[in-house]
C-alpha cells in the first residue's frame, strides 16, 4: 500500500470509485418487470395489491399503501393524520428534508427537537419540552436504520393526544424490543429509493394498523378518487367521485414487480448490511480518533448508513479534509445530514437557529457516512477500512 494520501498525489487504495450506497438487481427482477410489461396493466394493476399485501405481512402491519417514492408517502401519512394549517409537528433536524417538507406541505408547521448524542434520534426529553397546543403529531427518523425512541415517543404520544408518524425511510428490516419496524407507530413510512434495502426506482409505502388511514392514503395517492380503477372496470361501473383533494402518487405495477421481487431477497440484505457492519465496527475499534455507531438495548438496527464520528480533538484535519483525502482513495463516503434548520429555505422562511440544536448541529460537524450496501464485496468492506486507517493515521495528532 502506498503511504503518501492519493490527495496528495499518491496511488489510491482502489482504482476504481467505490459508491457510498448501490442497488442489487437480479435476473428474478427482470423477468418480473417484463412480465408486466407484456401484462394488460402497467399502472394500479394486480402487482400492487400483491407487493402491498406481501409488504403489510413482512412488516407486521394491517394495512400497507404504496406511494410513487417515500417522501409521497410522508405527504401521504401527513394529510391522514389531518395535519392542518396551524397546527405542528416535531421532528428531528437529523434527517432528510423531506420528513420536515411533509409537514409544510400541508402548510403546518415542523417544530424540530434535538437529538440524543448516540443514536442521534429524536430525544423524548427535548420532544416533550416542544409540545405546544398546536402539537398534533411526532415525526420521529430511524436515522440510519437505527429505530427511533418509539416506547417513549408513543408514551409521550399517547398521554397528550397526539399521533406518531415514524420515517422508517432508513429501516426497513429493523426492530425495536423484537418488533418490527412498521408494526409499532400510527403510520410508519418507507422508501424504495435505489440506496435503500430494497428498491423499485422510485417508491414509498404507508404500514399502519388504522384502516380509516389507510383509506384515506389509498384516496390520497389516486387522486382523492374512492374507488380504484380495477374496481370499477370489474362492476363494470363508470361513476366515480372525487371525494378529497388528492395527488396522482400512485406506485405502478411495472414498480411494483420490481418490489416484490426485491422483497423476497429482504433477508438476505439485511443479512449482509449487518456483517458489513459488523466489520466495520470491530475494524473501527482499532482506529483512534473514529467512533462508530451506536447500537441501543433492543434495537436491531436495519443499517441503511454507517455514520461514523470523528474525534476532531485528536486530528489535525477536519471533516472536510479527511472526507476529500477519503474521496481521493475512491472510497465514497458521503454526509448524512446537514441539518434541515441549516437549509436556506429553511433559513429564510424560519430564521437561522444555528445553536438551537447543540447535539444535531456538534454530530453534523463530525459525521461521515462509510459505503454501505448489500451488495459491497468483502474487497469493497477491506478497502473502506484500508483507506481510512491511511487517511486517519495522516492526520492524527
Ligand atoms: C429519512 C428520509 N426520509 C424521507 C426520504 C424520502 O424518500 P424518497 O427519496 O423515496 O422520496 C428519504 C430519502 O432518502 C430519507 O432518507
Amino acid at each position: 500500500m502506498s503511504h503518501s494520501l492519493a490527495i496528495d498525489g499518491g496511488s489510491p487504495v482502489r482504482q476504481t470509485f467505490l459508491p457510498y450506497a448501490h442497488q442489487s438487481v437480479e435476473e428474478a427482477d427482470l423477468r418480473a418487470v417484463i412480465e408486466v410489461l407484456r401484462s394488460d396493466w402497467l399502472t394500479t394493476g394486480p402487482k400492487v395489491d400483491d407487493f402491498e399485501a406481501a409488504f403489510a405481512i413482512r412488516v407486521g402491519a394491517q394495512h400497507a399503501v404504496s406511494f410513487s417514492s417515500g417522501t409521497a408517502a410522508l405527504h401521504g401519512a401527513a394529510f391522514a393524520a389531518g395535519l392542518r394549517t396551524d397546527e405542528e409537528a416535531i421532528t428531528s433536524p437529523m434527517t432528510f428534508a423531506a420528513t420536515a417538507n411533509c409537514v409544510l406541505y400541508q402548510g403546518a408547521t415542523p417544530v424540530f427537537a434535538d437529538v440524543t448524542s448516540d443514536t442521534l434520534n429524536l430525544d423524548p426529553e427535548q420532544v416533550a419540552q416542544k409540545i405546544s397546543e398546536k402539537t398534533r403529531a411526532i415525526l420521529p427518523v430511524d436515522y440510519a436504520g437505527h429505530p427511533a425512541e418509539l416506547g417513549p415517543l408513543l408514551e409521550i404520544a399517547r398521554r397528550r393526544g397526539l399521533l406518531v408518524i415514524e420515517d422508517a425511510c432508513h429501516a426497513l428490516g429493523a426492530e425495536y424490543k423484537g418488533k418490527p419496524v412498521g408494526s409499532i407507530a400510527d403510520m410508519t413510512v418507507f422508501s424504495f429509493h435505489p440506496a435503500k434495502h430494497i428498491t423499485t426506482g422510485e417508491g414509498g409505502m404507508v404500514a399502519t394498523d388504522n384502516p380509516q388511514f389507510a383509506e384515506t392514503l389509498r384516496r390520497f395517492r389516486n387522486q382523492g378518487i374512492s374507488t380504484g380503477a380495477r374496481q370499477r372496470q370489474s362492476a363494470n361501473q363508470w361513476h366515480y367521485e372525487v371525494v378529497l383533494l388528492g395527488f396522482n402518487y400512485r406506485l405502478p405495477d411495472i414498480a411494483c414487480a420490481l418490489g416484490l421481487e426485491q422483497l423476497k431477497r429482504l433477508d438476505r440484505n439485511l443479512e449482509r448490511r449487518r456483517a458489513i457492519a459488523a466489520r466495520y465496527t470491530s475494524a473501527l475499534r482499532e482506529i483512534p480518533a473514529v467512533i462508530s455507531p451506536v447500537v441501543r438495548p433492543g434495537a436491531s438496527p436495519a443499517w441503511h448508513l454507517y455514520p461514523i464520528r470523528l474525534d476532531l480533538a485528536r486530528l489535525t484535519g477536519g471533516r472536510a479534509q479527511i472526507f476529500q483525502a477519503l474521496r481521493a482513495e475512491n472510497i465514497g463516503v458521503s454526509v448524512h445530514y446537514i441539518p434541515v434548520h441549516y437549509h436556506a429555505y429553511y433559513r429564510g422562511r424560519f430564521g437561522v437557529r444555528a445553536g438551537e440544536f447543540p447535539v444535531a448541529e456538534a454530530a453534523y460537524e463530525r459525521l461521515i457516512s462509510l459505503p454501505m450496501f448489500h451488495g459491497m464485496t468483502d474487497r469493497d468492506v477491506e478497502d473502506v477500512i484500508e483507506a481510512l486507517i491511511k487517511v486517519v493515521r495522516h492526520y492524527r495528532r
